[in-house]
């Protein structure tokens, strides 16, 4: 029998909620697919895919994850890949010297930060989230371990919400998605 459809398993654990976080917004809710295990550990073994095994794999140091939810795909990703795990947290939370950026939202300002010496010069680091919307966050993200050093090899995510143009915005950053919405 065939292996199902990566998109498909997605698209059957995604649900929609109305009016979430604000009125007029439809959230995309991955809380059904990291509750079952066979989709969670098949997400997880496909974004894995790329970077281990063939010969043309693109090996990678280091996962780095958007808080919050990237965190919980960007540690199961690293623990399966057997590389370390960067934390990218929302402003105020990290000891230690750290660098920070401001995006726009779509009503006022974000911003997230991660440790000055999150990666040692030239580590290849993958960037990951649950989701690509607007690209502020993942662009962000993307600039701050650049600037800290890291060679970021991809942004990969479960899903893309391709109607906010998330990816015209990533520009030349080579975009991933298991599953793309509109
Ligand atoms: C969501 C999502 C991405 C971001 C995508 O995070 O997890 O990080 O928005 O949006 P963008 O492409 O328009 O920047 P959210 O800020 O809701 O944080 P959370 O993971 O803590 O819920």
């Amino acid at each position: 029998m065939a292996e199902p459809d990566i998109s498909d398993l997605v698209a059957n654990r995604l649900r929609d909620v109305a009016d979430f976080p604000k009125q007029g917004v439809v959230f995309k809710d991955i809380t059904p697919l990291l509750g079952d295990g066979d989709v969670f550990g098949a997400v997880i073994r496909e974004l894995a895919s790329r970077h281990t095994g063939s010969s043309s794999a693109q090996p990678i140091d280091a996962v780095a994850g958007v808080e919050a939810r990237g965190f919980i795909i960007g540690a199961a990703l690293a623990h399966e890949l057997g590389v370390g795990f960067v934390p990218v947290r929302k402003v105020g939370k990290l000891p230690g010297d750290t660098v920070q950026r401001t995006y726009d939202l779509e009503y006022g300002t974000a911003t997230i930060e991660i440790q000055s010496d999150a990666v040692s010069p030239g580590q290849r680091v993958l960037l990951v989230d649950d989701v690509l919307a607007t690209g502020g966050t993942a662009i962000a993200a993307w600039d701050l371990l650049g600037g800290v050093g890291a060679e970021v090899v991809e942004f990969a995510t479960i899903v893309e919400l391709a109607f906010l143009g998330g990816r015209k915005a990533m520009g030349e950053r080579p975009v991933r998605a298991l599953h793309v919405v509109g």
